[in-house]
């Protein structure tokens, strides 16, 4: 989106806007220039989002450019919209190192939360990559993740990183349970940043889940007795069943409270790392949801029965990282609200329930996923099948949410936001075949230089030699 899309205010209108700041008595010379950047001002914080005015002041002010008057005209806005000074600055130089110009798409709008600004509605959904050596992630992480970044997505989230070395999902797992582990990821975060995207983290437990061989060598339980393989924890001495048979040990009060502060000191590092949005994954059939589902949690105390009680983890989780995670970052949750196992109405209705329940204890977004704690369901795999239900868990609770599962091409993830289904769309598998995939769908969706979603280095030589 460009300055020069948004109506123009008539010369009384920028008079009396300029009078309004105090700036009379001009000489004409004066008043025309103060007045352009004034008339930028007021169309811009009367149309737009913070990253928009910072692109516009930008672009207003390009021909004599300066921080001093780039500033002076956030300060403009800052008056008049009571934007905080650290907000609008960030934004400024965010808008300043990456793009040169919005492109004009409801999936490359920006998207605040919080804090923070992503500059389009594309998320790059968190995916284990398998590749780390005892929970420590290293140069593989880094070019992958810094790779996906460049591709001009507004939001990078790392894989599931385990919270405790026996909440990982296969060996080849990220954890975050120390601080040099922490300390690993500090180039990832770094080189996310770099490239303009913001760096978020999923952090995991794989509960009855866990312990098991990388998808490309079985992808099922490591056998009793293997080295490799660690005991597994669950709500509820059930075993998945299927490729994951082990039957996890029944967790203990203390065990749940160690696992909560685990979540905790995962959040906390993951804080000192730099990451400034978080994902606690309660989906998937792991720890958090198999605490949620009847499927797998059968206990008979507080953990346990009653919609309370198996929400009571969860809620306990979120309410603990809320503690430390601080206020003006997102704090989000990816869980499954559905199972597609024939008692669906009823597993969405207390899924929405337990969402507005997160919503009270602090939760800024909800990734609604598929729960996958039985292996016996139907699910309607499809284009986008989750968007419907995302949008009723967006109605129903107020909350922001994504979704993913086949939203990777650009009108889907294009139409999903225009339907009020999702406020960010996650595209995960398109861009392990394309990291660059804001670019081509930004091309496809007639996004005007659409080559700056890229980084300058790139974009510079797509845009020259068209
Ligand atoms: C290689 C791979 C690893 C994944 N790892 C995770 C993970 O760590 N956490 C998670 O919540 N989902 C994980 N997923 C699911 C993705 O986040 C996403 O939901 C899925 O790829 C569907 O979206 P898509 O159709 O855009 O690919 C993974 C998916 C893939 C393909």
């Amino acid at each position: 989106m460009r300055c020069s899309n948004v109506p123009r205010l008539n010369k009384p209108g920028i008079a009396q806007y300029a009078e309004m700041m105090g700036h009379t008595g001009l000489g004409s010379a004066a008043v025309k220039l103060t007045a352009r950047r004034f008339r930028h001002a007021a169309e811009i914080t009367n149309n737009f989002h913070p990253y928009g005015i910072a692109q516009c002041v930008k672009q207003t002010l390009e021909d004599e450019f300066s921080w001093e008057r780039m500033f002076e005209g956030a300060h403009v806005l800052m008056i008049t919209k009571g934007f905080n000074v650290r907000h609008i600055s960030n934004t400024i130089e965010q808008a300043n190192q990456t793009t040169r110009n919005l492109p004009m798409s409801a999936l490359f709008e920006p998207f605040t939360l919080k804090d923070v600004t992503l500059k389009n509605r594309i998320a790059i959904p968190p995916m284990c990559q398998y590749m780390a050596d005892d929970g420590m992630v290293n140069d593989w992480h880094l070019v992958h993740l810094a790779g996906m970044a460049r591709g001009g997505a507004g939001l990078v989230v790392v894989e599931a990183t385990a919270v405790s070395p026996e909440g990982r999902i296969t060996p080849g797992c990220a954890g975050i349970w120390s601080d040099a582990h922490a300390q690993a990821f500090v180039p990832v975060v770094k080189a996310i940043k770099a490239a303009g995207s913001v760096p978020g983290i999923q952090i995991a437990h794989a509960g009855r889940k866990a312990s098991a061989n990388r998808p490309w060598e079985g992808d099922d339980h490591i056998a009793d007795g293997n080295p490799n393989g660690w005991k597994t924890i669950g709500p509820s001495p059930i075993a998945f069943g299927a490729n994951l048979p082990k039957v996890p040990e029944e967790m203990t009060l203390d065990d749940i409270a160690r696992v909560r502060q685990d979540f905790v000191d995962a959040a906390r590092r993951a804080r000192e790392a730099g990451f400034e949005w978080i994902e606690l994954h309660f989906a998937h059939g792991y720890l958090g949801q198999s605490f949620f589902s009847e499927h797998s949690n059968q206990r008979t105390d507080a953990y346990g029965g009653s919609f309370e009680n198996r929400s009571r983890f969860l809620l306990e989780t979120l309410a603990a990282v809320r503690e430390v995670w601080p206020e003006n970052l997102p704090l989000t949750a990816r869980f499954g609200v559905i199972e597609y196992d024939g008692r669906d109405e009823q597993t969405l209705t207390e899924s929405i329930e337990l969402a507005r329940g997160f919503k009270s204890g602090g939760l800024d977004l909800l990734s609604v996923s598929v729960g996958f704690t039985i292996p016996e369901t139907n699910i309607p795999w499809g284009p986008a099948f989750l968007g419907p239900i995302a949008e009723r868990v967006r109605r129903e609770t107020g909350l922001p949410v994504t979704s993913a599962w086949g939203f990777g091409t650009p009108q889907l993830a294009q139409s999903s936001i225009e339907l009020g289904q999702l406020d960010l769309v996650s595209v995960g598998r398109a861009h392990l075949a394309d990291p660059h995939w804001p670019y081509f769908a930004a091309k496809e969706l007639g996004v005007e230089n659409a080559s700056w979603t890229l980084p300058a280095p790139y974009a510079h030589w797509l845009e020259r030699y068209r």
